[in-house]
């Protein structure tokens, strides 16, 4: 397939936000968009979004690389400062995740499924995962980067992976206009973060509605660790509810299976 260069100009006009993505910056190469918003000093306004075509290093969760081919996909990390209550930053993730779907959605007609914590997943595919990182001072988050990557036009995802991965393109049967999505995309997610601010039950039920595992027996693996159990709900700050029998666990991370 040929590389369409992203056109920001494309982009910008579909883009209907206040803050996010009014400073944007389109990189050809970089290591890691994340890396750079956490690392530079040079990037400093609220919202500023960093796209590159081509990530040498690309960060996934878990330490894992995050490989996506230059010119086809959508790599970008969205800055956020200011002063975030720890335990807002699950439901920055699930606004995140929520935001790719609704977009994916609503361009593509496709149906779209969330899986905790924050993978995007087409026809139990993944086509888009999110990485969110922060630095701290005097024991307060001060930034915030979400890191996003959509697998959109690529045609093929050769190598092995823990979850089958696919693109928007596979699963719709056509090219997808890169800049639509990202600006449906950023739209979405700045819906999103002001519902969560006195709405958050909202993010939380249209999370709930796509994610299918709610309910389901499950296994959780997190570091050495394997604990079994129902996928009972979200609490509301975004931390799975893990039922054992009688009891009930709050889980904060690890990797989710259907038993
Ligand atoms: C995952 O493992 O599911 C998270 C993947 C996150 C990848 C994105 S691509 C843009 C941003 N920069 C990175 O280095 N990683 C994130």
């Amino acid at each position: 397939m040929e590389v369409m260069l992203f056109n920001i100009e494309e982009f910008d006009i579909k883009l209907d936000t206040e803050f996010i993505g009014r400073n944007f910056i389109y990189c050809d190469e970089v290591e890691s968009t994340n890396e750079l918003l956490l690392n530079s000093k040079d990037f400093s306004q609220n919202g500023t979004v960093l796209l590159a075509e081509y990530q040498s290093k690309g960060k996934g969760r878990k330490d894992k690389v995050w490989i996506s081919n230059s010119g086809q996909n959508l790599t970008f990390s969205v800055l956020l400062k200011g002063e975030f209550k720890s335990r807002k930053i699950n439901l920055i993730n699930l606004s995140t995740s929520l935001a790719i779907a609704q977009a994916i959605e609503n361009l593509c007609q496709l149906n779209v499924e969330l899986k905790w914590p924050n993978d995007v997943l087409i026809d139990k595919k993944k086509v888009a995962g999110i990485l969110l990182e922060s630095t701290s001072k005097n024991n307060k988050i001060i930034k915030i980067v979400i890191g996003i990557g959509i697998n959109v036009n690529q045609p093929n995802f050769p190598g092995k992976f823990d979850i089958p991965p696919t693109s928007i393109r596979k699963e719709f049967h056509s090219i997808v206009n890169r800049e639509r999505l990202l600006s449906e995309v950023l739209n979405n997610l700045e819906q999103n973060f002001d519902s969560a601010k006195d709405q958050s039950e909202k993010i939380m039920n249209d999370w709930r509605a796509r994610c299918k595992m709610i309910g389901e027996k499950i296994k959780i693996i997190d570091d050495e660790r394997i604990k079994f159990g129902i996928f009972e709900d979200i609490d509301e700050e975004g931390f799975m509810i893990l039922r054992q029998g009688d009891l009930r666990e709050k889980i904060h991370q690890g990797d989710v299976n259907v038993r």
